[in-house]
């Protein structure tokens, strides 16, 4: 099936990263013209961007006119901008309980995944809403976690902000995009493990046996699993009538494992 995205122009956050790097090859492949964003990883996303013919953009995300400037860039790049692929985001490796978690961490995980993550979804809604006809089929995705469905102990600030961004953010912005303009969507992807640099120290043999212990398909995803799914959802061909969607990205996962099985009650004495 052809996803009718050729020739469309998406600018994808954090396309230096990990999942953004598969996000960015996915849809380059399917034709897709493709804004490559980075914060810090400038040679990364350059390079990247002349492996797909696709443009290199640089922004602080919890900036505000750092961001205004990059989808200004992001329309300029090739003319029109069609779709937003958020996905850029901090995973604060440390795990700490909540009575130890300092506001200094807490505001930094809320501004990048979830003040970042608005103010980039803003910038394309203004961009759709300057010129509404200039843009065919908008669509936004996008990347939140399955740490914001089940929660995560020892990461409550992640949890939080991608709880918030997959929810409420989520459903009142299908709305708001159908208004603006009648074939308008957003969906987003809530990956659970994905091998990538950002957990590659945590995903040991032990930390992958009890991550995938609640799921049907025993594996961590690769980042070309969440790729496909985004692609999937920016289709305006595969999924032209899907708004308002979580899809789930951990092979079925049904939660947390909180107690390994020898820690049973009746185990214990
Ligand atoms: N890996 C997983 O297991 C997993 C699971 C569920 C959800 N996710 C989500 O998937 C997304 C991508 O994760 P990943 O694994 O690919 O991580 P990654 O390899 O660490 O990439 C993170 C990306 O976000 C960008 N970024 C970080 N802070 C930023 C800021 N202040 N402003 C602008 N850009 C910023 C980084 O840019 P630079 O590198 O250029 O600085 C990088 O491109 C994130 O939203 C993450 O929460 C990941």
């Amino acid at each position: 099936m052809e996803l009718g995205i050729d020739g469309r122009s998406v600018l994808v956050t954090g396309g230096s990263g990990g999942i953004g790097q598969a996000i960015v090859r996915t849809l380059a492949r399917e034709g897709a013209r493709v804004v490559v964003h980075y914060r810090s990883q400038a040679a990364e996303a350059e390079a990247l961007a002349a492996e797909v013919a696709g443009v290199a953009l640089g922004a602080d995300l919890t900036d505000e006119d750092e961001v205004a400037a990059l989808v200004e860039g992001a329309v300029a790049a090739f003319g029109r901008l069609d779709a937003v692929v958020a996905n850029a985001g901090v995973w604060p490796s440390e795990p700490l309980p909540l009575w130890e978690l300092d506001l200094e961490r807490w505001r930094r995980t809320i501004d990048v995944d979830l003040t970042g993550t608005f103010l980039t979804v803003r910038g394309f809604l203004r961009h759709v809403a300057a010129d509404p006809a200039a843009v065919e089929a908008p669509a936004i995705v996008l990347v939140g976690s399955t740490a914001g469905t089940y929660g995560e102990a020892g990461h409550a600030d992640y949890a939080a902000a991608k709880g918030a961004l997959q929810h409420g953010l989520l459903r009142s912005l299908k709305n708001e995009l159908a208004d603006l303009h009648p074939r308008g969507r957003a969906n987003a992807v809530a990956p659970g493990w994905v091998a990538t640099p950002m957990t590659a120290e945590r995903l040991t043999e032990e930390a992958i046996e009890r991550a995938t212990a609640t799921m049907a398909l025993r594996k961590v995803a690769t980042p070309e699993d969440v790729a496909a799914a985004v692609a999937w959802l920016l289709s305006p061909v595969a999924a032209g009538h899907v708004t308002g969607e979580l899809v789930t990205i951990a092979g079925g996962m049904e939660g947390r494992l909180l107690h390994p099985p020898s820690a049973r009650p009746e185990e214990r004495s």
